[in-house]
């Protein structure tokens, strides 16, 4: 037991040697434009009759199923499912072992219209007081329909819990995405942190828009009906379409896309926080309100205060625009979010801001502009050990296709950049470091290309670690007998 102990713990160092030596994030080098140019599949959205849309058999089965956190800490999970034919019933029936479902929770059903399409019913079901760590089995649906799942729930909320999140952002549904998704599931990602743009619905018209929410509802259950995705809504969410008399923003998603904000005491479902392992997340919304003193503002200057990088000492936001994106796609979209809220980002320290909207994979080093203002100030973004990483993954593969122009030369700021599909991954290993991935599509095989190691902002700092390393000393010294201790001291 304790060689092979040994044995991972000498494998952990040498694959941390090779991160080291292959970052890129603190040694300061010229930023990278990859040169791979993908031979790109259609950028076309699945037909509504492949296999990959299937409505699951039986009446009024349940279909696309998804889950996602519904408290602050990990503990509860709001569980989402449609069924077309009639309401049918909202409860959940749950158990640890796959053949006792024993416990069960009741949901609550909505529907709603957009333009002449109506939606069919939309369940949705807290189930909370769970454990951490553990294997839940659910069944929706009743007689024949009933469908099963299962779910892990994550360790319990401790500065060193080990997590991997999946990233992913702007997928739609295409072959792309597709590739996408199979891709991530193949990574081992226990959740999946969502920047925006789900479905790509509102390319289409009237009740087609209805429709693609749904196929795309279905699309996602083969990953999203067994593990939480968290969500932050994009511009394709908003559904704003006064020709046919929407105006409602983001109807679609907020009746089909819950989120626990009341948990984390925000006012609306499209920014709010988490706390899941050993990471605390903050989700905003590049589409509603943020400037000084609205309640995104007001809501976000009073999460931070929440924050204890001693018990989560991992934090990342979440946004759709990015604030940092050297391509010409959507460019400059996000400096007015930048405006309000780097100060803080800089501040508080985050570890890293993931984005989307922006269809290519870019990493900043760690730099920031909070020192420019209209009349002074550094003009450039400058490099700033306090500011976080800031990614840009909207890189899912949806019908718009890739946004392959970057701005030449590349900024200072740019680490690495590729106008290319796929998904990345964040390993959290304990308090102090995590592995990142960005993993290239690269036509049907996944390919990791763009990887580095993230050294915690917080427990990075010298004083901090000198700290650490006391308390483990601490903890080491606790399983001496006291009477072995005060021998010592004498
Ligand atoms: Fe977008």
């Amino acid at each position: 037991m304790r060689k092979v102990k040994g044995r991972g713990s000498i494998f952990l160092q040498l694959l941390l040697t090779f991160f080291v030596f292959f970052s890129f994030v603190d040694s300061g080098n010229a930023g990278v434009t990859s040169t791979f140019i993908r031979s790109e599949w259609p950028s076309v959205d699945i037909p509504l009759d492949d296999k990959v849309f299937a409505v699951p058999e039986g009446h009024n089965a349940p279909q696309q199923v998804h889950i996602t956190q519904g408290d602050y800490d990990g503990k509860a999970v709001i569980i989402s499912w449609v069924t077309a034919d009639e309401p049918g019933s909202s409860q959940v029936r749950y158990g640890t072992s796959e053949k006792n479902y024993g416990f069960s929770a009741d949901g609550t059903v909505t529907n709603y219209t957009f333009y002449n399409y109506k939606s069919g019913y939309i369940h949705q079901c807290l189930v909370d007081g769970l454990a951490y760590n553990t294997k839940y089995y659910y069944k929706i649906g009743n007689g024949d329909s009933a469908r099963k799942f299962w779910f892990q729930t994550p360790p319990e909320i401790h500065p060193d819990a080990p997590y991997k999140f999946g990233i992913i952002g702007d997928l739609g549904q295409t072959y792309n995405s597709l590739s996408t998704v199979e891709h991530y599931m193949q990574s081992g990602g226990e959740a999946v942190l969502f920047v925006g743009d789900l479905s790509y619905a509102d390319r289409y018209q009237y009740h087609d828009v209805g429709v693609r929410w749904d196929t795309w509802g279905r699309f996602i259950e083969r990953s999203a009906a067994s593990q939480a995705w968290i969500w932050a809504a994009g511009n394709h969410e908003i559904d704003y379409m006064p020709y046919m008399g929407e105006v409602t923003p983001f109807k679609s998603y907020l009746h089909r896309y819950p989120t626990p904000y009341a948990a984390s005491k925000s006012s609306n479902p499209l920014w709010y926080a988490i706390r899941r392992a050993s990471a605390h997340i903050i989700i905003l919304s590049s589409y509603s309100p943020f400037v000084k003193y609205t309640p995104q503002w007001r809501w976000l200057q009073e999460e931070f205060k929440r924050v204890d990088r001693e018990k989560t000492p991992w934090l990342i936001v979440l946004m759709h625009a990015p604030i940092y994106s050297s391509n010409e796609a959507h460019f400059m979209e996000g400096e007015s979010m930048r405006a309000v809220f780097e100060y803080w980002f800089v501040k508080h320290k985050v570890d890293v801001v993931f984005a989307g909207h922006v269809h290519a994979y870019e990493r900043s080093y760690r730099i920031s502009n909070i020192h420019y203002n209209v009349s002074g100030g550094d003009r450039y973004p400058v490099p700033d050990k306090s500011a976080p990483v800031y990614i840009t993954a909207g890189d899912g593969g949806n019908q718009e296709g890739l946004a392959g122009r970057f701005r030449d030369p590349q900024p200072d700021y740019s680490a690495f950049r590729e106008a290319s599909y796929g998904h990345s991954t964040l390993e959290i290993k304990n308090r102090t470091h995590a592995l990142y991935h960005w993993n290239r599509n690269d036509d049907g095989k996944r390919v990791p290309t763009d990887s580095f190691i993230l050294h915690n902002q917080f427990w990075a700092n010298n004083r901090r670690r000198r700290k650490l390393n006391k308390r483990h000393l601490h903890s080491a010294i606790a399983n001496v007998p006291l009477s072995e201790r005060l021998r010592r001291c004498a």
